[in-house]
């Protein structure tokens, strides 16, 4: 089992540490105060830890972003490039802005032609970079129990090893998965979040997924 950083200490940082720990794997979480995760990891038990978004970032083999969208290219200067180079870096993040959405309807910093994850992977082109369950809530992260079935999660990325290592981790957590492609796929695959939190806003109807039907 492959040593997983989560960076982020907000829900979606919990909720995915939570998920690779009860499948068996090593977690770090990283954060800017890592005294603010203590309780987290003393209720965790043994296989978690906490760090600095730096120290995560080199102790894990995958490294999971899971932080706020507009810090996102920050946090990467924190860890340092140096501590992902050549590393599977699952991004969950969504370019979402600092607006209230319109009849449900967010805004995104990023335009159609640029999404956030190719910025990302502009600042650090060493690493392998899947986006990966920013289409769905946390709740809904790991071992969704929907009515309909196991849901699909969309990836989209540069480097196909790093994709099979998301479709291992999607398979433990019960998603189907489908493969977008290329970091490009990503200005398509970001946008499904504005989609998914539409029901949430209008109706606070939280509790579902995207599925796709062939
Ligand atoms: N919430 C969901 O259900 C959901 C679902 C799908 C995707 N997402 C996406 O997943 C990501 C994480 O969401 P979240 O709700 O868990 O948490 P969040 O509130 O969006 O992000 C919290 C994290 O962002 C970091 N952060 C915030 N401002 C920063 C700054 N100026 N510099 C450095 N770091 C900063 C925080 O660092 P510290 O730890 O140092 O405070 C913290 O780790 C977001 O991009 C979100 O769009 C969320």
């Amino acid at each position: 089992m492959k040593r997983i950083a989560v960076l982020g200490s907000g829900k979606v940082g919990e909720v995915l540490a939570g998920g690779f720990l009860k499948h068996g794997y090593e977690v770090m979480r990283g954060t800017r105060e890592p005294a603010k995760l203590a309780g987290w990891k003393s209720g965790a038990g043994t296989g978690a830890s906490v760090g600095t978004f730096a120290e995560a970032a080199r102790y894990g083999e995958i490294v999971v972003l899971a932080v706020k969208g507009g810090a996102a290219e920050a946090v990467l200067e924190l860890c340092g490039a140096d501590t992902v180079h050549g590393k599977t870096v699952v991004d969950t993040t969504n370019p979402i802005a600092e607006k209230p959405p319109v009849h449900g309807v967010l805004s995104f910093f990023t335009t159609l032609d640029q999404s956030l994850m190719e910025r990302l992977q502009q600042c650090v082109p060493a690493a392998h970079f899947v986006k990966a369950f920013s289409c769905v809530g946390n709740a809904q992260m790991v071992n969704p129990a929907l009515p309909g079935g196991p849901p699909t999660m969309f990836i989209c990325g540069n480097d196909s090893g790093a994709k099979a290592e998301v479709r291992t981790i999607l398979d433990q957590f019960g998603w189907e998965t489908e493969d977008l492609g290329a970091a490009e796929a990503a200005r398509a695959i970001e946008p499904l979040c504005m989609l998914w939190c539409i029901p949430g806003f209008l109706r606070n109807d939280w509790v579902h997924a995207f599925k796709l039907l062939t």
